[in-house]
């Protein structure tokens, strides 16, 4: 793989997109702990500097260091020299001269991790940067989507919510182009960003009249904490128009999947009896996330990095 870092889609080219894809295929039973940890990155640092909140991605790519034997530094920026006022610069520095071989970055800003790109040596892993990406969801989500219905070509997914905040639907929309599917846009007027018809992408606003025909409903959280004003009238009405219940599941063709990034907000954008119907794919989004992390630390660090990574045969084949 020529790829140096992970930091947007926009970066990667179909065949690399099925290489992350098919890497991650074989790691699956080793993130599913049906098959013990892998020696592979044994003797590589990867650093998870996560500089705003996250559960499952901070998690996910602990984890899949850990299975290929990585070492692993979690930096948080609470409780470390980020809240006493230390630059980004300087915190970088300060991580290269500690010697990690790869940082996993999560902030607030967009263009963070490009920064940071700029400031260390080893390969960077962008793991949601602001508004603008959340490559590693991205794949995971087409991974899970290709293990359920084979070839996405021509297949069509709706991406429903609160487009304007989101970074998964602006790296979930390229990815699912490069594989040849096609994106339908649900959401309110006010939750679509400006020039979206540069996305490549349909956009509708009539969410029952999209159900019948689509493949994937994927549904994105309703980010409060990145609105600064009202941008719906409340969150009921919102359930109303653009939330998924078991009467619009019904609408769906039989074998559609329901997705969601997570963390969900249960009764608003989701019912809890469609979270946890048998339509919906979401606690295997988790499982297949640890896989494809896997998949892309092992292709940005094995034979990369300070250190010789050991390459078995079970992941090299
Ligand atoms: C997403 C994120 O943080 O961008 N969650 C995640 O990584 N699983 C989506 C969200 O916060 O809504």
């Amino acid at each position: 793989m020529s790829l140096q870092h992970l930091i947007s889609i926009e970066d990667l080219e179909h065949d690399e997109v099925v290489q992350i894809l098919d890497t991650a295929e074989e790691m699956l039973p080793i993130a599913q702990r049906q098959r013990n940890s892998v020696p592979t990155l044994r003797g590589k640092v990867v650093c998870n500097l996560f500089l705003e909140d996250s559960t499952r991605t901070r998690i996910s790519f602990d984890l899949a260091a850990k299975r290929l034997s990585a070492e692993v530094i979690n930096f948080s920026a609470k409780g470390s020299s980020v809240s006493k006022g230390e630059s980004f610069k300087d915190t970088a520095l300060t991580l290269d001269a500690m010697g990690v071989d790869c940082v996993v970055v999560r902030s607030g800003s967009s263009g963070a991790p490009l920064q940071l790109s700029h400031y260390l040596d080893v390969p960077i892993l962008n793991a949601g940067d602001g508004w603008h990406q959340h490559p590693t969801q991205a794949l995971l989500d087409v991974f899970t989507m290709r293990r359920h219905l084979g070839d996405l070509a021509g297949r069509k997914v709706a991406v429903v919510g609160d487009i304007l905040h989101s970074r998964v639907a602006r790296s979930e929309v390229q990815a699912l182009k490069l594989v040849g599917a096609e994106v339908v846009l649900v959401a309110p007027p006010t939750l679509l960003p400006p020039a979206v018809e540069r996305w490549g992408a349909t956009v509708a606003t009539d969410l029952d009249a999209v159900l019948p025909e689509i493949d994937v409903l994927y549904l994105l959280r309703v980010q409060r904490e990145r609105m600064n004003s009202a941008f719906f009238p409340s969150s009921r009405e919102y359930a109303r128009i653009w939330g998924v219940d078991r009467r619009r599941l019904d609408l769906l063709k039989p074998d559609a999947l329901v997705m969601h990034p997570g963390p969900m907000n249960r009764g608003v954008e989701i019912s809890g009896d469609v979270a946890d119907s048998d339509r919906s794919v979401i606690t295997e989004q988790v499982t297949n996330g640890i896989a494809v992390r896997m998949a892309v630390l092992y292709l940005l660090l094995a034979g990369a990095g300070r250190a010789d990574a050991e390459l078995t045969p079970e992941v090299t084949r």
